[in-house]
């Protein structure tokens, strides 16, 4: 009989730690300074994210949730999916709308949520197979920008990606991960994209700069990483959490600023890092969205948008698309 819950490690057993190593490496000797967002997610900045998605000034996750529960079940139907694939899935938490309705359908075997952290699959597949008996729930440690391989699974799939995680990647990213995407699809499987729209700057800002500073502690947890993996001695007190609208690339950016001039010694790469005074790192972009330049990049990818939804206040999308 199989097993109602594994985890598979897709990469070789040195795949992140080299590749953080190399995007360290890459990022803080670069001018500006960058560094992928991948690397905020370890068990605390998984639990952090959580909190975000709580926060008053976040909306993505109120609106993507507010779609979702009104449009589960058509989902459902227009897929008929039998595998629900989760690219990022974090705490599965809104996926549970979109699992009830393929299960209400009867057509529901299997999930596999894909995430960098470990521990975000671990806590929510052990929960979701309490929840949905007969679910097989196979989670996939895997980073979806080094590769979209995934396990076999029973098609039809819908392979969802929710969160406005796209945004995160850069645009020519985007045109590669796309196109990875369409090439693991089989005709019948389609693709569920959340993504966050273009709107009022100072809400795009607050919702990246809480009040209560849960994603300055988010954004600074990547040092705390760094000094964890690297052997490195960021003072995260020593960095101001920045959020930033970069109005012609129709994108917020999160940065860290160094509040002094400051040296930072990475002693697994033998490196030395230097911050002048006011000197950013930016940690993470998050791009917003129009219908438009959505349907462009999915057709770019040789995907037809097959259904587009908002929320009521149009503060988030939701595509449904398909091999053209
Ligand atoms: C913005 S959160 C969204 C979480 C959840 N999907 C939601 O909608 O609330 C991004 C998620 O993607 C995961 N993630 C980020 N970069 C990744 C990568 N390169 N490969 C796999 N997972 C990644 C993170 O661990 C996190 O769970």
């Amino acid at each position: 009989m199989a097993t109602p819950f594994d985890l598979t490690r897709l990469l070789p057993a040195d795949h992140f730690s080299a590749a953080l190593r190399h995007d360290v490496l890459h990022g803080l000797t670069a001018d500006p300074k960058w560094l992928p967002p991948k690397w905020f997610y370890d068990a605390r900045g998984s639990e952090l994210f959580e909190e975000i998605t709580r926060l008053p000034e976040y909306y993505p996750t109120r609106a993507e949730r507010a779609i979702l529960t009104a449009r589960a079940a058509e989902i459902a139907e227009a897929t008929g999916a039998r595998t629900l694939v989760e690219l990022g899935s974090g705490s599965s938490e809104k996926t549970r709308l979109l699992l009830d309705a393929l299960r209400d359908l009867g057509t529901l075997e299997s999930y596999l949520p894909v995430d960098v952290s470990d521990t975000a699959l671990l806590d929510a597949g052990r929960a979701l197979i309490a929840e949905y008996p007969g679910l097989a729930v196979h989670a996939v440690v895997s980073d979806f920008t080094a590769t979209l391989d995934l396990p076999p699974s029973q098609g039809p799939r819908l392979i969802a990606f929710l969160g406005g995680t796209l945004g995160n990647l850069l645009p020519d990213e985007r045109a590669g991960f796309l196109a990875g995407l369409r090439a693991q699809l089989a005709p019948g499987d389609a693709l569920l994209l959340g993504t966050d729209l273009v709107k009022d700057p100072s809400v795009l800002v607050a919702a990246y700069d809480d009040a209560a500073g849960v994603t300055a502690e988010f954004d600074k947890n990547v040092l705390t990483v760094l000094n964890r993996e690297l052997d490195a001695d960021f003072d995260p007190a020593a960095f101001e959490h920045l959020a930033r609208w970069n109005a012609a690339s129709e994108w917020i950016e999160m940065r860290l600023r160094s509040r002094r001039e400051q040296a930072v010694k990475i002693r697994a790469l033998d490196l030395v890092v230097p911050f002048g005074a006011g000197e950013e790192l930016r940690t993470e972009v998050s791009a917003k969205f129009r219908r438009r330049g959505i349907t462009a990049e999915l057709a770019a990818a040789d995907l037809t948008l097959a259904h587009w939804w908002t929320d009521p206040e149009d503060r988030f999308g939701l595509s449904l698309a398909v091999p053209a």
